[in-house]
């Protein structure tokens, strides 16, 4: 969590580094900070809130540093807040990331007599940097100081009077853009997509020096190493919010268009892909959040339609499975952002049992790509709301394939996959929106919403619970169709309203049965299905397409979830609490 940012080149750098905060806001967005460097001067700005609620003056310079805080250490105070400075306010740095030996390393500097301002972990690394700066360079310094971390970093750093700024890395995102006489660092490469789409991609425990080039070095050795420039795909356009209010809108409304870049993979990677599921000997899915959501769909279209077998475990209790792991299993991480800790904490103990990685992930460049034996990208363009709902269904579509795949069917969920972009087209038009803005008015007072489904609609019914909750702040909970009776119908009173998704296929009866249960104790039963029925009290009509219907279901619940978060005034691409990478465990 924590977005950085450092910009050194002609234009001005608060306006670069403000309006790059504004694109990692995702990442945390309790407080921000800007350090501005005009040689003998280092002039920083901190507030607590959000970027946008900023309308005071920014120094100009041409070199500089920000951050944007998802507190972990130290409460939301401008104090906690970075950039963090040295004593002698010559060296500022912002951080993302944890470090584990703050305190020790609090207590020995203080003995030296470093005086610390905030209470956050970072800012013991501005002192160390200081302490080491007496004796050494600057570059050195730095390096000397990342040695001394324990945990995690991404790291950005400049001084008074320097001409360099320095990047660093270890476990946490950080990435380079290389313009025309300008350099970037950021936590994600939308920070900077505006004026560059020339990367380089810095390697765990690495440093990078940009002063008149650039120089990357190993933290621990000091010896060079060399990097390529690569060429990011995705566009400033796909970055920004185009006519939309909100990034949770627009990334809704372009899911036709993501599940074309899905299926934009070739025949012959996706059935690579799937041989190599084929040839395992055992399968784990291992996801967080939404993204196990979209791996536990999966895991009922292996089973259906390729009789396959599919482990999925959420990322954080992988671990406690290694006693199965054998160097024939191959382990399959699921993760938008590809920087998610519990994820790479999978990936760890999968790798340490000589299981083998194939990773399955948004972000080019990012911690799990590198720490894979193979990778496959979603394809979905930069998800900026913390919600995910366009990399969802393009996790879900992205899969479906290589379930029809791995039984030689793949033709077959292309077909399925085409139809249902036509029909994303209808569920975002204008009309449906406003049947679910009229739905979402009747809702909006609600304490309790449950969802409904059976089969790989089980899935999909969390995934709907996960999307009301998280940003509309309605306690809701999704369930099999069948367990409701199990305990939780005791709840159902005049009123509650129960989401029921009920496609045209074999869990069809048995789910409107389940409704039933619930509309005899007074539900207001809300109805997804082909077909309408007299016992929905509201229906919304989606066509059920093959084992690919779980990625329409969800697109009117996504719409729901926005509408309900902006009628009961929350902040539909900031929900609080969340960032969008956690990376932490
Ligand atoms: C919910 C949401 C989260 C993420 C989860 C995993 O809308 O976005 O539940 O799905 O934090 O994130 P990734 O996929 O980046 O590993």
């Amino acid at each position: 969590m924590c977005g950085i940012i450092g910009y050194k080149g002609k234009r001005n750098a608060s306006d670069i580094l403000l309006s790059g905060l504004k694109r990692l806001e995702y990442r945390g967005y309790d407080s921000w900070g800007i350090t501005a460097q005009n040689g003998e001067e280092l002039a920083t700005i901190k507030r607590t809130g959000k970027l946008s609620d900023f309308d005071g003056k920014l120094p100009s310079s041409h070199m500089g540093i920000g951050h944007t805080r998802w507190a972990t250490h130290g409460g939301v105070t401008e104090r906690n807040a970075h950039p963090h400075l040295s004593c002698d306010g010559a060296i500022a740095i912002a951080h993302n990331g944890i470090i584990e030996n703050y305190q020790e390393l609090r207590d020995e500097l203080s003995a030296k007599g470093h005086v610390f301002k905030s209470d956050t972990d970072s800012e013991v690394i501005a002192h160390l940097i200081e302490e080491y700066a007496k004796e050494k360079s600057f570059k050195e310094a730095v390096r000397k100081a990342l040695q001394q971390l324990k945990g995690s970093y991404a790291l950005v750093a400049i001084r008074r009077n320097g001409s360099e700024i320095i990047g660093a890395r270890k476990e946490s995102p950080l990435v380079i853009g290389i313009g025309d006489g300008e350099w970037f660092l950021a936590s994600d490469v939308p920070a900077f997509i505006d004026y560059t789409k020339d990367v380089v991609f810095l390697g765990d425990e690495e440093m990078a020096v940009l002063d008149r080039g650039l120089e990357i070095v190993d933290i621990g050795t000091g010896s060079p190493i060399r990097r390529p420039i690569e060429k990011v795909s995705w566009s400033a356009e796909q970055a920004s919010k185009g006519e939309f209010e909100h990034y949770m809108m627009k990334e809704i409304s372009e899911q036709n268009e993501t599940m074309r870049q899905v299926l934009a993979h070739s025949d012959s990677e996706i059935m690579g892909i799937a041989k190599r599921i084929n040839e395992a000997f055992g399968v784990f899915f291992v996801a967080c959040g939404s993204s196990y959501h979209a791996a536990l769909t999966a895991s009922y279209v292996f089973s259906k339609i390729a009789k396959k077998h599919i482990n999925v475990v959420y990322a954080s209790e992988f671990p406690y499975y290694e006693d199965f792991l054998t160097d024939r299993t191959l382990v399959i991480p699921i993760s938008q952002s590809g920087e998610t800790a519990d994820v790479m904490q999978a990936v760890k103990v999968a790798k340490s049992k000589g299981a083998k990685v194939l990773a399955i992930t948004n972000v080019m460049g990012s911690s799990l790509m590198r720490a894979a034996h193979w990778s496959v990208m979603m394809n979905a363009g930069p998800e900026i709301c913390v919600l995910s709902t366009k990399s969802y269904t393009s996790q879900v579509a992205l899969l479906t394939m290589l379930a029809y795949a791995s039984a030689g069917r793949l033709a077959e969920a292309r077909a399925h996959i085409e139809k249902s972009v036509a029909e994303i087209e209808r569920l975002t038009s204008a009309e449906t929106k406003i049947k679910l803005v009229e739905l979402a008015s009747k809702l909006r007072e609600k304490e309790n919403i449950y969802v409904i489904g059976r089969g790989t609609n089980y899935p999909t019914a969390l995934e709907a619970a996960l999307k009301i909750k998280e940003v509309s702040y309605i306690h809701a909970e999704g369930f099999p169709g069948g367990e409701l009776k199990h305990g939780t119908i005791a709840l159902i009173e005049e009123g509650t309203p129960c989401i029921v998704i009920a496609p045209g296929d074999e869990t069809h009866n048995e789910i409107i049965s389940n409704a039933m249960e619930i509309k005899s104790r007074g539900g207001y039963i809300i109805g997804l299905s082909p077909e309408n029925n007299e016992i929905f009290d509201f229906h919304i009509p989606i066509p059920t397409f093959g084992e690919a219907n779980a990625l329409l279901n969800i697109i009117p619940i996504q719409i729901l979830s926005y509408y309900l978060a902006v009628l009961r005034g929350c902040d539909p691409d900031k929900p609080k609490n969340l960032a969008k990478s956690v990376t932490v465990k």
